[in-house]
């Protein structure tokens, strides 16, 4: 019998066992190059350092190994020329390659020796999202770095803290903003913590059950820097966890989630304060849009659109989740649906992330509008309860005799500080000639001292500390 060729349409998978071509259709329907063809340096990187293995252990000649480094080489030229032509036909990044390759170097042919393309797709993407977390976590790090400047810039500034959206205490406006620079750098810890997890290499995992070749499995993991931080290869233990695994995707995915909750988070405060409403601060026009009807409007679309885009970083991850609870042990093809939930998520956090950063340097504060509201005497109510409470009143005791004083001035239609002491003494007996130093707002903020407090030295304390350890590079961790 007459053996069919490998043609040049028919995928590689497919040179062997199938008497007929896939439809137009199916082929349309299973390909993944439409976007997997952005894992293609690692790819190149990752057969290059396969091949290196390979020649090493004795399965391609020194020779071998030059052409196909070579020829991966000058594949990856034409790649980043936009010169190479991806074909639907060969479904994916890692056939697209290996094919182009195979066609213009024969030894092309042994460069899948030992490996699958289920082993070689989870490399990909544990390097492509290796990268993809430094990237992150510098933009992080830069969000940081603006969130800090602001609140340096404007570090005197008072407001009113919130709960429930309704007047609390005052707090320092840079108070507010470094809240949310401990969320990023929770953020950007987690992203590290993840990374221990992505950083594994998982070739030599073959399609689910390893390789009868004598591959020398720690020799690529090092070559791809997949070590810890002695320098040993960090190699995955289960072939056909490896295989399967696509925890990492997760980890990163909702730790990514979570950065854009917080993002959309410091959105709806900016969008809060960039109102007529509150009027605390001007987002400089470049990062908002007018109304093509009301001419006087100017929205906060930057803003809105990065609390939007949150939507479908959640809506990634819970996608991913449910990709993969039903799969049976190991690889399924279901696993392509993967990367588009994965790139979305990278891109988009760190778009939004990087504009956030953006924004919030061009991004002004209307001190006058902040000191009205600040100076609004019921945000110290809680102050003149422990004015009582340092006079002996049990504390459960001076909130309701304040929430008498607070009536009252309601009843007077007057604000709290115009109250004299002989009107605080119709309600407790208590009060004595300094009780409206309360609310002296200056030495109000100096009594907070507690650490961790809105307070005016610990505000301080904690914006040095932020400059401290934002203003160093990361340490890359000694090898
Ligand atoms: N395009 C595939 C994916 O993204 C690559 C792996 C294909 N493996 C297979 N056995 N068909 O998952």
């Amino acid at each position: 019998m007459k053996r069919k060729q490998p043609t040049k349409s028919s995928p590689l998978s497919r040179s062997g066992r199938f008497a007929h071509g896939m439809s137009v259709e199916v082929q349309r329907f299973s390909e993944s190059i439409s976007f997997d063809w952005r894992l293609w340096r690692h790819d190149i990187l990752g057969s290059m350092v396969h091949a290196t293995m390979l020649a090493k252990v004795g399965l391609l000649t020194e020779a071998e190994l030059k052409a196909i480094v070579d020829g991966l080489e000058a594949i990856g030229e034409d790649i980043r020329e936009g010169r190479f032509k991806w074909k639907p036909e060969l479904e994916d990044v890692h056939m697209n390659i290996e094919a182009e390759l195979t066609r213009r170097v024969p030894a092309g042919a042994k460069l899948h020796t030992g490996r699958s393309r289920n082993d070689q797709v989870a490399l990909d993407m544990r390097m492509w999202l290796r990268d993809e977390i430094r990237l992150l976590g510098d933009e992080l790090t830069g969000l940081q770095r603006s969130l800090v400047a602001l609140a340096a810039r404007e570090s005197k500034v008072l407001i009113p803290g919130y709960t429930h959206l309704q007047r609390g205490q005052p707090v320092h406006f840079a108070h507010h903003l470094l809240a949310y620079v401990e969320m990023f750098d929770r953020d950007r810890a987690r992203l590290e913590d993840a990374l221990e997890r992505v950083n594994v290499c998982p070739l030599g995992s073959g399609a689910l059950a390893g390789s009868t070749l004598p591959l020398d499995r720690s020799m690529v993991a090092k070559l791809l820097s997949f070590t810890d931080a002695k320098g040993r290869a960090c190699l995955s233990a289960n072939s056909m966890d490896a295989v399967s695994d696509r925890d990492f995707v997760v980890e990163f995915c909702a730790a990514a989630a979570l950065i854009a909750v917080h993002l959309s988070r410091l959105a709806e405060d900016l969008v809060l304060w960039s109102s007529a409403e509150f009027g605390f601060i001007r987002i400089a026009d470049a990062f908002t849009t007018g109304s093509s009807l009301m001419p006087q409007k100017k929205n906060p679309d930057v803003a809105e659109l990065t609390r939007g885009k949150s939507a479908r970083v959640i809506g990634n991850l819970v996608s991913l989740l449910a990709l993969l609870k039903g799969l049976p042990m190991t690889y399924n093809r279901d696993l392509q649906e993967d990367k588009e939930r994965l790139f979305d998520t990278a891109d988009t956090v760190r778009a939004c992330v990087r504009l956030t950063a953006q924004m919030m340097l061009n991004t002004s504060v209307n001190a006058e509008v902040c000191a009205a509201a600040a100076a609004d005497p019921l945000l110290l109510a809680t102050d003149l309860a422990d004015y009582l409470v340092r006079k002996g009143v049990p504390f459960r005791e001076a909130h309701h005799v304040v929430g008498q004083v607070v009536a009252l001035a309601e009843q007077r239609r007057c604000t709290l500080d115009a109250l004299s002491v002989d009107d605080l003494q119709t309600c407790s007996g208590a009060f004595g000639a300094d009780a409206r130093e309360v609310f002296d707002l200056k030495a109000a903020m100096a009594r907070r001292t507690l650490p961790g407090s809105p307070g005016t030295q610990e505000v301080r304390k904690q914006l040095k500390r932020w400059h401290r350890a934002l203003r160093a590079p990361a340490q890359e961790t000694a090898q």
